[in-house]
């Protein structure tokens, strides 16, 4: 029997086939009743950590607003969820916007980032009357002063402050170190905040930092939030800055794999309030609203993968490769960040793992692994892999090498499964060019 069971989702069971059980459902009639690669989200998974976020933080600081950041994984059904358990939605594109407006997502619950919204982008903001455009730039604050004046709506905005703070994570996912693409580096904000003052076309409610993502300790946050609140406490005595709100961003960890360890979001929630409380208390300033933009630890636990198994190769004393019928085009984060994932055999559950052997994708690359030296039970052609932890990151940034279709996508809940996204056709991949 398999031990390791700790980043499956919150339903997970085994029934006496020996398969495993999502969301009361049996993932190997789903894989072969829909066809692999197949994505399940499970939807109990997905609401407790909703609630557990906003339960955490609010319990601590009444005042905290919760943004689903939406590059994680967004479709309509998700949106719905979320708007269901009142999150608000942290979007960064004209696409992510058209979801959320598609099922009527409160629009005063949507932010908007990115370093290089584009006018069309900003005017969709401005007409949506969307809750916050989070500024990146000069460039930006003044095009986008320029853009509300025309169309006589007043926007709340934040300038979103880069605190110069190491997250201690992937040099790819980190964004609060002086330098990074994104944000207003410290040195050269206070200029942006008189200016944004100053506009009569824009109202500045607030600032935002995001330290970068996967963030396994409380620390980091807590040298940003006094890095950003000394910043406002010295804006307000030079210009009469309020610093109505404050968004952290997102980041809080997961667990993807046995062994890691990564703080319950209580832990962040503690170390987030009582560094915001006693800082304001220190510096005078009244307590802003606080926002907090969790992408991956609302939905990566909630998704699971299944695979198909095809072609197994034995290299003899060197690897043994068990190939499934996906790989980088829908999970492409080991590729890309050499990502370590955990496998399981859904149709084997209660069997020994007495085999060592890599999960290969099937895309022409030879750093399409999805999973590497892994001890599972003797694997044959047709078993199904599971691959936990797999919500977050995966379908947002799937592609279609090798003309490959994109995979359905099941919402699993109390043995019921809904299609929330149908696997691509061939149909869509040609649909598209011309002759
Ligand atoms: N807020 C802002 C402004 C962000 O840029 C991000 C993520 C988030 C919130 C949510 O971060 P989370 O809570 O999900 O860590 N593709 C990478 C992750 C990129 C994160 C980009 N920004 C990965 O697969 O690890």
């Amino acid at each position: 029997m398999v031990q390791r069971q700790s980043s499956l989702p919150l339903s997970a069971g085994v029934n006496k086939k020996g398969h495993l059980i999502i969301g009361g459902c049996d993932t190997v009639d789903l894989a072969n009743e829909y066809d692999t690669p197949l994505y399940l989200l499970d939807e109990f998974t997905l609401r407790s950590k909703c609630q557990e976020f906003k339960a955490e933080f609010s319990q601590r600081y009444a005042d905290t607003t919760v943004i689903y950041a939406s590059k994680a994984f967004l479709n309509g059904a998700m949106a719905v969820i979320l708007r269901e358990e009142g999150l608000g939605l942290d979007v960064v594109s004209a696409g992510e916007l058209e979801i959320a407006k598609s099922v009527d997502f409160p629009m005063d619950m949507v932010y908007f980032h990115g370093n290089n919204k584009s006018a069309e982008e900003l005017n969709m903001a401005i007409k949506y009357h969307i809750g916050r455009i989070v500024v990146d730039s000069q460039d930006e604050l003044e095009m986008l002063a320029a853009m509300a004046e025309e169309t006589g709506h007043i926007p709340d905005i934040m300038l979103r402050i880069t605190p110069g703070v190491d997250a201690h994570t992937h040099e790819h996912i980190t964004t609060g170190i002086i330098g990074s693409k994104f944000g207003i580096p410290l040195f050269a904000a206070d200029e942006l905040v008189k200016k944004a003052m100053s506009a009569p076309s824009l109202n500045l409610v607030g600032l935002h930092f995001h330290i970068g993502s996967l963030i396994a300790e409380a620390q980091p946050y807590q040298e940003a939030i006094e890095i950003v609140l000394d910043f406002a406490a010295d804006m307000k005595q030079k210009h009469g800055f309020v610093l109505e709100e404050l968004n952290i961003g997102g980041g809080f960890g997961v667990q993807y794999i046995t062994g890691e360890t990564v703080p319950q979001v209580s832990i962040f929630a503690e170390a987030v309030v009582s560094r915001l409380i006693s800082r304001c208390r220190r510096l005078e300033l009244s307590l802003p609203m606080l926002t907090i933009e969790p992408g991956r630890a609302i939905v990566a636990q909630a998704g699971v993968a299944l695979y198909k198994v095809g072609v197994i190769k034995d290299i003899p004393g060197i690897k043994r490769y068990v190939s499934v019928d996906g790989g980088m085009a829908d999970n492409i984060r080991p590729a890309l960040y050499g990502s370590p994932y955990e496998a399981f055999v859904a149709n084997k559950m209660l069997e020994e793992e007495a085999e060592q052997i890599t999960i290969a994708g099937r895309f022409c690359e030879s750093g399409d692994i999805l999973v590497k030296d892994i001890n599972l039970p003797p694997i044959t052609r047709s078993d199904i892999i599971a691959i936990p932890v797999c919500g977050a990151y995966n379908l947002s940034l799937q592609s279609n090498y090798n003309a490959s279709l994109n995979p359905a996508v099941l919402l699993v809940k109390e043995g019921k499964e809904r299609l929330i996204r149908r696997r691509q056709t061939y149909e869509d991949l040609t649909g598209c060019d011309l002759l």
